[in-house]
């Protein structure tokens, strides 16, 4: 038994907040955040939205799009790393209850931007072993609540949003997710960080008062290894899979910075007509970014039940990945 991807959905928050908006907010432009980032414009959750709200919309999607009924999903994965709570319950936890399903495997896992290919991952791990049949992954965040908009360097990437798809089994290879490769190196883990918060550095008045329960990132340091190490990483699982730019139907990457992006399909040969963009509406949406994008796709019409994905992510840790997926939503 081969796992497969049934099934997407997303789900975008209500209030756009563009560049002008942040221009009011932070010393920058309009025109500097574009020409750096490609970003125009991100959806931010209402005060009274949490990530498993997100979440839970983008399920009930991918739930409905993939034919099963709720009580065919045996596992919830989301990959967050802005869980409802701090601790637990996790978030998967609260998707479920939402969904009004029990008594099955839940669970969060803390991969950043990678969050949805590692969560790919282990449901191809877990449908492939036999050990469950339909595992529905989810990719979610509400990263208004850990960014600093006081800090131009960093609110003016990032959104909120979700997206899901449920892993089931095929005998097809040609319906498969072929091959996934996840990676990290924590020797760069300040590059991307909340400091605080954690057992760590436990959460304080002085903590607060210090800011470090935001979000940091050493922006420039980070777009230089992501650009090179996505770079191998696509090279690499091309190579392993006997496959070039030519045979992929859509490269479909971690949606941080249109630079970032359009220097590695550069690098790789990816025709623009065969790389996916959705920066530009809805910014940085870490581990929600590639499952949005994948359904941006879908709902424009452009991607089809047996074509061939090559989805590719970077992110905190430093964490990173790519994988090569048939789309098969019948
Ligand atoms: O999703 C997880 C992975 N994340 C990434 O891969 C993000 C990678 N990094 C990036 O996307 C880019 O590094 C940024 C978009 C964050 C920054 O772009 P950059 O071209 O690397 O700019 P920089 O950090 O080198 O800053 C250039 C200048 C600085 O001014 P000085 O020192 O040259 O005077 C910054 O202070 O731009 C200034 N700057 C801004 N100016 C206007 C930084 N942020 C802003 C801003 N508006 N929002």
């Amino acid at each position: 038994m081969h796992a497969s991807l049934k099934s997407i959905g997303a789900y975008v928050p209500s209030n756009k907040l563009s560049n002008k908006d942040l221009e009011k907010m932070v010393d920058t432009s309009d025109e500097w955040i574009y020409q750096r980032t490609g970003i125009k414009d991100r959806y931010i959750a209402n005060e009274d939205e949490s990530t498993s709200d997100l979440a839970y919309e983008a399920s009930k999607v991918a739930i409905q799009r993939s034919g099963l009924k709720i009580d065919e999903i045996d596992a919830i994965i989301c990959a967050t790393i802005t869980p409802d709570f701090f601790c637990m319950p996790s978030t998967a936890c609260v998707v479920a209850d939402k969904l009004g399903i029990s008594h099955i495997t839940a669970f969060d896992i803390s991969a950043a931007c990678s969050g949805f290919v590692y969560a790919l991952s282990i449901a191809k791990a877990f449908i492939e072993s036999g050990l469950k049949k339909n595992v529905l992954i989810i990719g979610a965040e509400k990263m208004s609540s850990i960014v600093d908009y006081k800090d131009r360097t960093t609110c003016i990437l990032f959104g909120d949003g979700a997206g899901a798809a449920v892993i089931g089994g095929s005998l097809k290879k040609e319906e498969s997710i072929v091959d996934i490769h996840t990676s990290s190196d924590g020797s760069y883990q300040n590059f991307l960080i909340t400091p605080g918060g954690g057992s760590k550095n436990p959460c304080s008045q002085k903590m607060l008062d210090d800011g470090l329960h935001y979000l940091k990132m050493k922006g420039n340091e980070t777009f230089k290894i992501a650009v090179n190490t996505l770079t191998k990483d696509v090279k690499n699982i091309l190579e392993k899979n006997e496959l070039s730019s030519d045979d992929i139907d859509f490269f479909i990457p971690h949606q941080a910075n249109f630079r970032i992006i359009d220097a590695v399909s550069k690098k790789l040969n990816f025709p623009n007509e065969k790389v996916v963009l959705t920066v530009e509406k809805y910014g940085n949406t870490s581990a929600a970014s590639i499952p949005m994008a994948i359904n941006d796709w879908y709902e424009k019409g452009r991607l089809k039940s047996g074509d061939l994905m090559l989805l590719d992510t970077f992110g905190g840790g430093l964490t990173w990945g790519s994988a090569l997926v048939y789309f098969n939503q019948k």
